[in-house]
């Protein structure tokens, strides 16, 4: 079944395009890399989706057969799309449990706190911490809680923003560990925008490589492993 589709999706800021007529899918259950150099619009396809940067007229976002691209921010998480920011943006002020419960606002308090059980069980380091200010936990154990806060928020799809950025290899590793263990025990889809594609690509059915805001080269993973151009810019030639 197919989850979220984008036909003809443009985005300019101020007259500068960052997304040109970009068409992507992703069917239920999928886990679907973003990758691309730095500029090249994957955060801004993201954000476009999620309905927090604006798209140009004739671009269409479909979420469950649904257009969505007229729908605000608020309302897009409420269906089930959910995002987590590139940078993490969790509420440093708030204790881990209290951002926790924040993000799960729109589903309602009995499904907010059987969510937030399912949160301390990935991330252990997260409810021994719940007391802490979110903005006083390591650069890692933030990337969990806003990990843990979209999960919180019950999605249908998950858009993750470069969850590896800034992290050491031991981090990055149990982040990926867990969002495997995600995608295996929940069903949910998975969008992933990674430059490390080392990480995103063995947990990926489906890649876009996108340049200039356009899709340069698409395909399952199978497919592109074997092709040049994807084994010399990412896996340096092995
Ligand atoms: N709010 C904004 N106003 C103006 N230009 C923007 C804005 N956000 C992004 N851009 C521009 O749009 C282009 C795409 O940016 P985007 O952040 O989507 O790239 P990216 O692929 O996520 O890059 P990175 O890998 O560095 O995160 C860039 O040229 C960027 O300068
Ligand atoms: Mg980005």
């Amino acid at each position: 079944m197919n989850i979220l589709e984008t036909k003809d999706l443009s985005v300019a800021y101020n007259g500068v395009p960052a997304l040109r007529k970009v068409n992507i899918k992703a069917d239920k259950g999928e886990v679907v890399s973003v990758l691309g150099p730095n500029g090249a619009g994957k955060t801004t396809l993201l954000k476009s989706i999620s309905g927090l940067v604006k798209c140009s007229p004739e671009s269409k976002i479909k979420f469950l057969g649904n257009e969505i691209q007229n729908i605000l921010p608020h309302k897009i998480t409420r269906m089930g799309v959910v995002q987590v920011p590139e940078g993490r943006q969790v509420f440093g002020d708030l204790s881990v449990q209290e951002n926790l419960e924040v993000a799960g606002v729109s589903v309602g308090m009995k499904k907010a706190r059987e969510n937030i059980k399912k949160v301390y069980a990935l991330f252990s380091e997260l409810e021994s911490r719940k007391n802490q200010a979110a903005g006083t936990l390591s650069g890692g154990e933030q990337q969990m809680l806003a990990i843990g806060r979209a999960i919180v928020a019950d999605p249908v799809i998950l858009l993750i923003d470069e969850p590896s950025m800034g992290l050491a290899p031991v981090i990055v590793k149990r982040i990926f560990s867990t969002l495997k263990k995600i995608v295996k025990e929940s069903g949910l889809t998975m969008l992933i925008v990674e430059q490390n594609a080392k990480l995103s690509l063995p947990m990926s059915d489906r890649v876009y490589i996108v340049s200039q805001g356009k899709v340069m080269i698409e395909g399952t993973v199978d497919e592109l492993k074997n092709d040049r151009r994807i084994r010399d810019m990412y896996f340096g030639g092995n």
